[in-house]
């Protein structure tokens, strides 16, 4: 391809609840993206594996508190951290497969008492928009299903009724909501073709931000 534009990556992000399947569809994603010859990288937020990300796996395993406030804050600094990583990927054509962005952020942090939607967006105002959200969503029913909570900080039906609710509460027109409750295989090639269209369609249309 030649000419004064070059295309940029797409940044494609999957949200939902917890045990809805998003890490594994992920990564094969963007496993089949990469066999296409279509340059792709997986994040996943909350990255633990730096100095704020250690304090982030301390307080989610419930080794230390911190105040709703704060906790929000790093949950925030965690992402802008790997904002300039993000940005050079996608200028490079790089495709951003993430798992869990600002909408987990404010989702969760503004389920807690005190905490609204409003003040919660603002630490994530400026990040990168993405191109388009995949919201995997679960019944209930087929949520219970799906073997037992583990023992990290907010892995209640309480609180994820309440996440749920402020998941919807985020939604725009880049969201897609598709039916998580299908065999992995099904659910990827879905997955997999609206993904196709989003990289298509990003190609020359210059990276928004939030929100
Ligand atoms: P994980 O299970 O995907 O690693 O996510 C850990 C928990 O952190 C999960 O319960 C969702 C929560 N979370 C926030 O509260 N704020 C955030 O910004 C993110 C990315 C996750
Ligand atoms: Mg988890």
């Amino acid at each position: 391809m030649c000419g004064i534009h070059s295309s940029r990556g797409a940044l494609i992000v999957l949200e939902g609840c917890d045990r809805a399947g998003k890490s594994t569809q992920c990564k094969k994603l963007v496993h089949v993206l990469n066999e296409r010859n279509i340059k792709a990288e997986c994040l996943a937020f909350p990255d633990r594996s730096t100095a704020v990300g250690q304090l982030l796996n301390d307080y989610l395993t419930k080794s230390i508190d911190l105040t709703d406030k704060a906790v929000h804050l790093l949950f925030s600094a965690n992402r802008w951290e790997l904002e300039p990583k993000m940005k050079a990927c996608i200028n490079q054509g790089i495709t951003l497969i993430v798992d869990r962005y600002v909408y987990s952020g404010v989702a969760f942090s503004a389920a807690k008492e005190g905490m609204s939607i409003d003040w919660c967006k603002m630490a994530e105002t400026g990040l990168p928009k993405p191109d388009a959200v995949f919201f995997l969503s679960l019944s209930p029913d087929a949520l219970s299903q799906r073997g037992g909570f583990g023992n990290e900080r907010y892995e209640l039906t309480e609180i994820q009724t309440k996440v749920r609710n402020n998941f919807m509460e985020l939604a725009d027109d880049t969201w897609h909501v598709i039916n998580a409750d299908q065999e992995v295989d099904v659910l990827h090639q879905d997955i997999l073709s609206r993904a196709l269209s989003v990289i298509q369609n990003s190609e020359y249309k210059s990276l928004a931000y939030l929100w």
